[in-house]
């Protein structure tokens, strides 16, 4: 008896069976954060196993809120549904396997006439909607009402649009009850590659759920998904590789919506050749307009390096400018996370760098109202979004060619860049060559229109180079140092 009394204080001290509860949580995040979490409270939360710098983990979700304070932000974990999920996905993590250079710029008559239909109203109508459920919240009734009613939006818009090959669909999850809503344009040529363009449609406020209006976080980003979806349909965009346009469930809980879908899609070998995530697009708080969030950890450098190339191309000068920068999360900070663990390529243009990211963010603050009852900002991301969608997924029917993918042509040898035009007359007013995290690595004005350049001095790697016309043409290239 003594012998039994002595162990079970052993078994309390060590903050063993006794400290869990039926609400406890696997998980998996960042070893730093677990250790912060565990010298917090050792009996709340037990590191099941580590391996590089994840930790799977056993926790009671209440500690989880501690890690919205100082600079580690916001709950920043993935839920995991058991303990061998969450040990196995801080093991595996799957390799990628894509060639850089199929990303091209060709569709520029057909982009160009989407970027001048985006219309700011629409949008900003729609983030008040959104905020109009008072809460999103993965649990309560309006927030898995929001879900059925984004579905019969985008269905309506596709109904109205006589568009019988598009399809809506919910999602049903295994750890949420709200749904996730999936619409996809079929390809007209390779139907089976797939580009996924998603945002989450839950919102979350930690401490008070009952109001949680997420207009920024993230009902901007179902805006923007909206009136991307929009602009394809007036369009008539058939492309030829299949698009996929998501709303994900149960995001502000660890990512529950998107981590299900893409491990489905994952075990059945679907093949998506690119994401981009819009989570947060509405509030200004950097000098300039878009930071790509480049954890190497959580997002393709290809695509990263894609959309250098993609703003240097549209939005470099002229009605449609967008300015851009490099930031980072520094955890898993949300659902382009669920893709890039799948081995799928990710990517995250985010509204401002991330310290200056929106102050109201999972606050009963997160309003329209407050961001100036403006929906400017997030206007540049369906640019960004149309820009990606079309480029990557390409027109297919009714295509009128276009020359630009001809007209210059690059190849790489004894680290020289040599360069051809077929199209311009005269000289390159301009050239410069970027490296995936945005930087100028190298810059010449006045170049002929066919030569070689130097590339000695810069590190092995991939660039894009944007050559400028004396018309103002532009014509951009990605290419490999090795
Ligand atoms: N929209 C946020 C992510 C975010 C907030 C990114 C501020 C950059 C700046 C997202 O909805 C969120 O809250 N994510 C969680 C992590 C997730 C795994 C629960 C977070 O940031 O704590
Ligand atoms: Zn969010």
């Amino acid at each position: 008896m003594r012998k039994l009394t002595h162990g079970l204080i052993v078994l309390l001290l060590s903050g063993g069976l006794f400290a869990q509860s039926a609400d406890w949580i696997f998980a998996t995040m960042e070893t730093e954060r677990a250790e912060f979490l565990r010298n917090l409270d050792p009996n709340g939360i037990e590191i099941l196993s580590s391996h590089q710098n994840l930790s799977a983990v056993h926790v009671n979700p209440q500690l989880t809120l501690h890690l919205k304070t100082g600079n580690l932000h916001g709950p920043g974990f993935i839920f995991k549904p058991d303990a061998d999920a969450a040990i196995s996905s801080i093991l595996h993590k799957k390799a990628k396997k894509f060639n850089i250079l199929e990303f091209t710029i060709t569709e520029d008559d057909f982009v160009n006439q989407c970027l001048g239909m985006v219309n700011e109203e629409n949008i900003g109508n729609i983030i008040l909607m959104l905020e109009g459920y008072v809460t999103r919240y993965h649990t309560k009734p309006s927030g898995q009402q929001a879900a059925l009613d984004i579905k019969d939006m985008w269905q309506d818009m596709v109904t109205a649009a006589n568009r019988e090959d598009i399809s809506v669909e919910l999602f049903e999850h295994n750890n949420t009850p709200q749904r996730s809503v999936i619409l996809t344009i079929p390809g007209t040529e390779t139907p089976e590659e797939i580009v996924i363009i998603g945002g989450h449609l839950d919102s979350g406020d930690w401490i008070h759920q009952n109001v949680a209006p997420g207009a920024d976080d993230n009902a901007s980003g179902i805006a923007t998904l909206t009136e991307t979806l929009r602009i394809l349909l007036a369009q008539n965009f058939r492309p030829k590789k299949t698009v996929q346009i998501m709303g994900y469930a149960a995001e502000e809980i660890g990512l529950v919506g998107s981590e299900e879908i893409a491990e489905s899609y994952a075990q059945q070998n679907k093949n998506v050749v690119a994401v981009a995530q819009f989570d947060m697009t509405n509030y200004k708080g950097s000098t300039f307009d878009v930071a790509f969030i480049s954890d190497a950890q959580y997002t393709s450098t290809e695509l990263n390096l894609f959309w250098v190339e993609l703003l240097q191309h549209y939005n470099a000068s002229g009605e449609h400018t967008i300015t851009y920068g490099t930031s980072y999360c520094g955890y898993a900070c949300s659902d382009h996370v669920s893709w890039d663990a799948q081995g799928y390529l990710a990517s995250f243009p985010f509204e401002a760098a991330f310290n200056d990211s929106n102050p109201n963010v999972h606050t009963v603050n997160d309003t329209f109202a407050s961001m100036g009852n403006s929906a400017e900002h997030s206007t540049k991301f369906v640019k960004l979004a149309l820009e990606f969608v079309i480029e990557i997924a390409k027109v297919g029917q009714m295509r009128t060619e276009d020359l630009s993918a001809s007209a210059l042509s690059v190849a790489v040898q004894n680290k020289e860049l040599i360069y051809q035009s077929s199209e311009i007359q005269g000289k390159f007013l301009s050239m410069v060559i970027f490296d995936a995290s945005a930087r100028t690595m190298l810059e010449k004005s006045n170049l002929e229109s066919s030569g070689v350049v130097s590339l000695k001095g810069l590190p092995n790697g991939y660039y894009v180079v944007v050559f400028r016309d004396a018309q103002g043409k532009v014509y951009t290239k990605k290419f490999l140092l090795k």
